[in-house]
């Protein structure tokens, strides 16, 4: 069966590309490169021993998605296109809703038109905004996002609802909670452009003397230590959820199906437990000072994640020192790969 992964270079993409490679699926991959780099390609092959097939355009060009779904007989989507700094969303709401929108609704025309079912879509916990029970389940009531980012994930799940309903066909709606890590091979990664939004690779470029310091946004939280809680899962277990989510849209017998899980570790981590478990893990220090509460930030965010357990066949296993073990071997080979 052929898989057609958008985003495909990025970080949760990549990881994703070469566990359906594992897994005997062809893949063919649109990213227009816009937050990753070419290289990552030929780092998938080399993992996973088979290539492929790889079209450099933006998802907004539907004549070009157009002329790959007439190439490729594609069996479904797994959608991770999208602009994601919840910050920039905020100074640039307009090509949020523009890039993240309509790249999706151009790739549900083809498959509206083709009668393609199987549509895996990158979601997030901040659809949940500030829950007021944690653990998060997926019946946790949704609150508006602050940010765009996070409003074109609850429209993008709303479009995806009535796309499986008015035309029966079969969705997964993937809610991540905060990857982190690198492939245990070094050769994929997160690979942020500019300065890092996401505490874990600001972490690590600290620790690499490429940030001064890291900057801890508050800790005058109501948790223990005062930083705030998020649920840290690694990215080749989260990668490994999307094959389970794609097997079991296959599988299913019915028409219409709605699915909906939250991707999570399960554990709640404070910032500062996450500075610890990087500079245990590594044997390194990671200089910090603790400034003002960053807006739109929300206070503790965990999964309950036994629902994916349970119907997936599918449990986050690695350790956060682990994950962040891989992170700094990522960082190493990015090093000498400059030099
Ligand atoms: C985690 C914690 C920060 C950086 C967002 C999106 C989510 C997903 C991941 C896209 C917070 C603190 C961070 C720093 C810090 N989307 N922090 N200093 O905000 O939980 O989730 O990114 O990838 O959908 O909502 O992740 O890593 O930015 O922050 O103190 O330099 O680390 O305040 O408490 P977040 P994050």
């Amino acid at each position: 069966m052929t898989i057609l992964v958008t985003g495909g270079l990025g970080y949760i993409g990549s990881h994703t590309v070469v566990e359906l490679l594992n897994n005997n699926f062809d893949v063919v991959i649109v990213d227009d490169l816009s937050n990753t780099e070419k290289f990552i390609l030929k780092n998938i092959e080399t993992i996973a021993g088979k290539k492929p097939i790889f079209y450099p355009f933006d998802l907004k060009r539907k004549e070009l998605l157009h002329q790959v779904f007439e190439a490729h007989q594609i069996d479904g989507c797994i959608n991770f296109a999208a602009f994601k700094a919840v910050g920039e969303s905020q100074e640039k709401p307009i090509d949020y809703y523009e890039n993240n929108l309509f790249s999706l609704i151009n790739i549900l025309q083809e498959f509206k038109t083709r009668n393609i079912s199987n549509f895996i879509f990158s979601s997030s916990c901040t659809v949940y905004g500030q829950a007021d029970e944690q653990p998060i389940n997926e019946n946790t009531p949704l609150k508006t996002p602050e940010s765009s980012y996070g409003k074109t994930k609850q429209m993008g799940e709303e479009i995806l609802k009535d796309f499986a309903n008015s035309h029966q066909r079969k969705v997964s709606l993937l809610r991540y909670f905060n990857p982190i890590g690198a492939h245990p091979s070094s050769l994929l990664g997160e690979l942020p452009l500019g300065i890092p939004n996401n505490l874990v690779p600001y972490v690590t470029q600290t620790a690499a003397g490429i940030r001064e310091k890291l900057n801890i946004w508050g800790n005058d939280y109501p948790t223990p230590d005062g930083t705030a809680i998020r649920d840290y899962i690694y990215v080749v277990d989260l990668a490994k959820a999307h094959v389970k989510a794609l097997q079991k849209l296959i599988n299913e017998k019915s028409e219409t199906l709605i699915d909906i899980y939250n991707l999570g570790a399960g554990k709640g981590s404070s910032v500062l437990e996450v500075v610890e478990a990087f500079e245990l893990a590594n044997n390194i220090n990671v200089p910090y000072q603790i400034c003002e509460r960053r807006a739109g930030d929300i206070t503790v965010a965990y999964a309950d994640a036994t629902k994916a357990e349970k119907e997936l066949d599918w449990k986050a296993e690695t350790s956060l020192e682990e994950a962040l073990r891989t992170t700094w071997e990522w960082q190493k080979y990015l090093e000498t790969r400059q030099n």
